[in-house]
């Protein structure tokens, strides 16, 4: 008879029929063991250990994320599939068409998965409402929403921060309702002949206004955009490359495990590569895991990207935050007009820890307290 084959193409011979009468070998070595002992000759070879019974907190899905425009057929939930099937895990993607489905049997109760991964609170209000009623509900919520508007504003994460001693760009913040003013001599001492001028709540480089002179004309035409936020303005850093990319960094950490990207933004175009560990060592950018474990220390955010410019300076100047807490990380591989696809052996690494994850809150076992760095 043919040999059945496992997922990884590997054949599995049949196993004989009496292996498989378990039950009947358990008892049977059990009571040759306690024979054994009676009779003064204990038999103290190694007994086959069997995992402790503790029974899975059951809920009707075990994780659950929101991403407004995915579809059901689409790669990523099928890569979520993959990582959390070998855990037993069920999964519920949640996108445009059952948000508030979703959102009502959270309200009542009915649906109560373990873990929640928010993408789209920021974009689209009725995942912030889902994302604030799993939280209520006492559902694990990456990000969790009570933490958020500190941390993802830039306004406040940089003042926290700076506080941290994390080396960001010079800043000055202009809290909303300010009136536009021309720096101090002192202020534009530190921020020098062009600047940046961002939103505190930007994203998607909404409002960014790059390589200015700071000058009250160029605040006010960059704060018409926005005058419901505050707004920083920002010494212009320049980074160089790391052989035919620009030296810029996504530093990831993901419930304290850590990985590195290269961000290539370059003639307009956003694009996300590999890291190696030949680039890491090529390029020394060990230091940039230590700033992504600063920042998850001072923020204990779970799942966040922090983006690392690579100065030509020496020493600890040579690394500079830009963009500081980035929630809702990007996580589709597949290319789509508005989106910037990300490499699918990254998309694995996040999928794979979240089913670690979910599967340790299932089981009530404690967190894993190792910190790793995944790197292609
Ligand atoms: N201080 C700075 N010096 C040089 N370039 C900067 C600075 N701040 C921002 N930039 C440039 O502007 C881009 C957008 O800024 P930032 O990431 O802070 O805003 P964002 O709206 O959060 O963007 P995104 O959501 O795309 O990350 C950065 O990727 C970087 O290229
Ligand atoms: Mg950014």
């Amino acid at each position: 008879m043919k040999n059945p084959q496992n997922s990884l193409g590997l054949s599995r011979p049949h196993p004989p029929a009496l292996s498989q009468w378990h039950g009947v070998r358990s008892v049977g070595a059990k009571i040759a063991r306690r024979v054994k002992k009676l009779i003064g000759r204990p038999d103290n070879s190694p007994w086959i250990l069997r995992p402790p019974k503790a029974s899975p907190r059951k809920t009707h899905v075990d994780f659950m994320f929101g991403l407004d425009y995915l579809s059901p057929n689409s790669r990523l939930v099928e890569l979520f599939q993959e990582a959390m099937a070998p855990y037993g895990l069920s999964i519920l993607p949640v996108n445009q068409s059952n948000v508030n489905l979703v959102v009502q049997q959270i309200e009542r109760g009915w649906l109560q998965p373990h873990v929640y991964l928010d993408l789209a609170s920021s974009t689209h209000p009725r995942f912030n409402d889902l994302a604030i009623a799993a939280a209520a509900r006492g559902v694990y919520v990456i990000d969790h929403p009570a933490d958020l508007t500190t941390w993802t504003h830039k306004a406040s994460s940089h003042q926290r921060l700076e506080q941290a001693g994390l080396p960001l760009p010079p800043s000055i913040i202009l809290p909303k309702g300010s009136p536009d003013r021309e720096l101090t001599e002192a202020e534009r001492a530190m921020i020098d002949d062009r600047c940046v001028i961002k939103p505190s709540a930007g994203f998607a480089n909404r409002g960014v206004v790059v390589g200015v002179e700071p000058t009250r004309a160029e605040i006010a035409k960059a704060r018409d955009f926005n005058r419901d936020d505050d707004w920083l303005v920002q010494k212009m850093i320049s980074w160089t490359r790391c052989g035919n990319r620009p030296a810029y960094l996504r530093g990831y950490h993901l419930l304290g495990h850590r990985s590195l990207m290269w961000w290539c933004k370059e003639n307009g175009e956003d694009r996300y590569e590999l890291l190696t560990w030949a680039d890491l060592q090529h390029y020394d950018l060990l230091p940039a895991v230590d700033l992504i474990d600063r920042v998850a220390a001072a923020s204990g955010i779970d799942f966040f990207s922090t983006e690392i410019a690579i100065t030509s300076a020496n020493g600890p100047d040579r690394f500079v935050l830009i963009d500081y807490i980035n929630d809702q990380c990007d996580m589709d591989p597949e290319c789509r007009p508005g989106t910037t696809p990300v490499p699918e052996a990254w998309v694995k690494w996040v999928c794979g820890h979240l089913a670690d994850f979910t599967w340790r809150l299932k089981h009530d076992r404690s967190c894993n307290a190792e910190k790793t760095l995944t790197l292609q």
